[in-house]
């Protein structure tokens, strides 16, 4: 049998507060925040270079708009699910409603690969920005400690060196996990101080480099395809769109605040809509000054493509502003990831498909303390030894899956629950959903095979998972529900 979770049920749940409960504490500002929180990042500040160098040209700017488009759909889903029913589990619990528990433990696990990976990812982005810093300052870190055990070696004073663990990467996990246990309200503070700053150098960065662009860099906007599929042309524009949407993952980050949020009918949809706007701006704009600062071949091979733009201007002191926005920047994508990753694991333990011990609240904090130290180990292990390219696109290929499952979600809930009510409605269902698979469902079909293989064992290891422990000690399977009948009634 398919067991649902009545939608009443997660209403009531949505409703709690008090021990053993989410403090309610995030306004539609610090919402919004979160959302930009997580989404600027290495996407932009990283992988635009690429894109531009190997796939769109100037043009990389139409991969964002694409990007953003394939994203909207999905983000118009997200804000009438959490608008619906605010509740930390996100696209899990909505699962859980409609297609039933088998489907929600399958998104469940999968945003493990979102959020856990995600952070893990942009921590070794992080690391690689944090070393050019202190070159600055001549100080450097060893490159066996900068380094996982599988990254290409690197030839230092004619040696081939090694590398054993990435440590500047798990500090920054360990760190932030443990502001994360100190409280919501004090991480959104941090998460909101760390937004303005990487939005702030992101204007400035616009501002200045626009009156230093060679309009002959812009020509032509779309260099022409090689010949081989994804390089230049309009094949390589819908490639550089697979590539930047790694800088859009997060919007959806944000639903798993629900619980936390003030006011979630009003604060999702706000905070959802409005984070992927305001980015999506910042980005056109952004590569359109970069593109036209320096030409699109001069990023090539570049890790850090927006110091070869401001090289390019006089304001070279502006390079190291901007590595510590991007610093800042990264520091707030790996915070909200690492949040959301708890906020999902709390919710799956209420329904008893995890252990306990991911809802365990701290009594004074009120933050689901032994969780986020749980995966702060998780995440230090991908962060420490695997591959920057390996973790990343195990998170584009995590997150399209949820967005699919999220958009198929929303057809599904408006048929077996017409009349619930929905502050927010996704406009022009079923065009809009059935957009987004299609648009996630290319940009899933364009990562390389072993993406594919990697989430293939990943998912099975999930539902061995499941069979042995969330099946048994599902507590809506157990034919009682531990959640008190009315919102005023004892907590758990
Ligand atoms: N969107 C986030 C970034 O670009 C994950 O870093």
């Amino acid at each position: 049998m398919n067991y649902k979770k009545p939608l009443d049920v997660l209403l009531r749940e949505a409703a709690e507060t008090g021990e053993g409960s989410l403090k309610r504490t995030l306004t539609s500002f610090s919402l919004v925040a979160l959302g930009i929180g997580a989404i600027i990042g290495a996407g932009l500040f990283s992988l635009t270079g690429l894109a531009a160098a190997n796939n769109a040209g100037p043009a990389v700017t139409i991969s964002f708009i694409i990007g953003a488009v394939g994203c909207a759909f999905a983000g118009l889903c997200y804000a009438e699910f959490a608008s619906m029913i605010p509740i930390a589990g996100s696209a899990y619990t909505y699962s859980y409603a409609t297609m039933g528990e088998f489907m929600a433990w399958i998104i469940g696990w999968d945003l493990v690969l979102e959020y856990a990976l995600g952070a893990a990812t942009v921590s070794i982005s992080w690391s690689q920005y944090l070393t050019k810093f202190l070159h600055y300052f001549d100080i450097t870190i060893p490159h066996q400690l900068t380094m996982s055990p599988w990254d290409e070696p690197v030839l230092v004073d004619g040696v081939m060196v090694h590398g054993f663990m990435n440590l500047p990467a798990v500090l920054i996990v360990v760190s932030l996990s443990l502001l994360l246990i100190r409280g919501t309200q004090e991480s959104a503070f941090i998460n909101n101080l760390l937004v303005v700053l990487k939005v702030a150098v992101v204007l400035v960065f616009i501002a200045v480099g626009w009156q230093f662009i060679n309009p002959s860099n812009h020509v032509p906007y779309i260099p022409e395809n090689t010949g081989k599929f994804g390089e230049f042309g309009w094949s390589g524009i819908i490639r550089g769109a697979g590539v930047v949407f790694f800088a859009f993952i997060g919007f959806d980050a944000v639903s798993t605040a629900a619980q936390e949020a003030k006011d979630p009918k009003k604060g999702m949809p706000i905070g959802i809509i409005g984070s992927l706007i305001i980015c999506t701006i910042l980005y056109v704009l952004f590569s359109h000054v970069m593109t036209g600062v320096a030409n699109y071949t001069e990023f090539k091979g570049s890790a850090a493509p927006v110091a070869v733009a401001i090289a390019k201007t006089p304001y070279i002191w502006l390079q190291q502003a901007i590595i510590v926005a991007i610093l800042a920047g990264y520091t707030s994508v790996i915070l909200v990831m690492l949040m959301g990753q708890s906020r999902v694991f709390f919710t799956m333990s209420k329904d008893g498909l995890v252990p306990k011990v991911f809802s365990d609240v701290h009594p004074k904090f009120q933050t689901p303390y032994k969780s986020n130290l749980l995966f702060a180990v998780f995440v230090s292990l991908f962060a420490a030894f695997v591959p920057v390219a390996i973790v990343g696109e195990m998170v584009s290929i995590g997150t399209l899956f949820a967005f699919i499952l999220v958009c198929i979600g929303i057809i599904w809930m408006r048929k077996t629950n017409p009349d619930t009510p929905r502050p927010f409605r996704t406009p022009w269902v079923p065009f809009v959903p059935i957009a987004g698979v299609v648009v996630c469902f290319t940009m899933m079909a364009f990562l390389p095979l072993d993406t594919w293989l990697r989430l293939a064992i990943w998912m099975v290891i999930g539902i061995v998972i499941y069979f042995l422990y969330g099946k048994k000690h599902s507590v809506i399977r157990k034919g009682y529900l531990n959640i008190p009948k009315d919102p005023e009634s004892p907590k758990f």
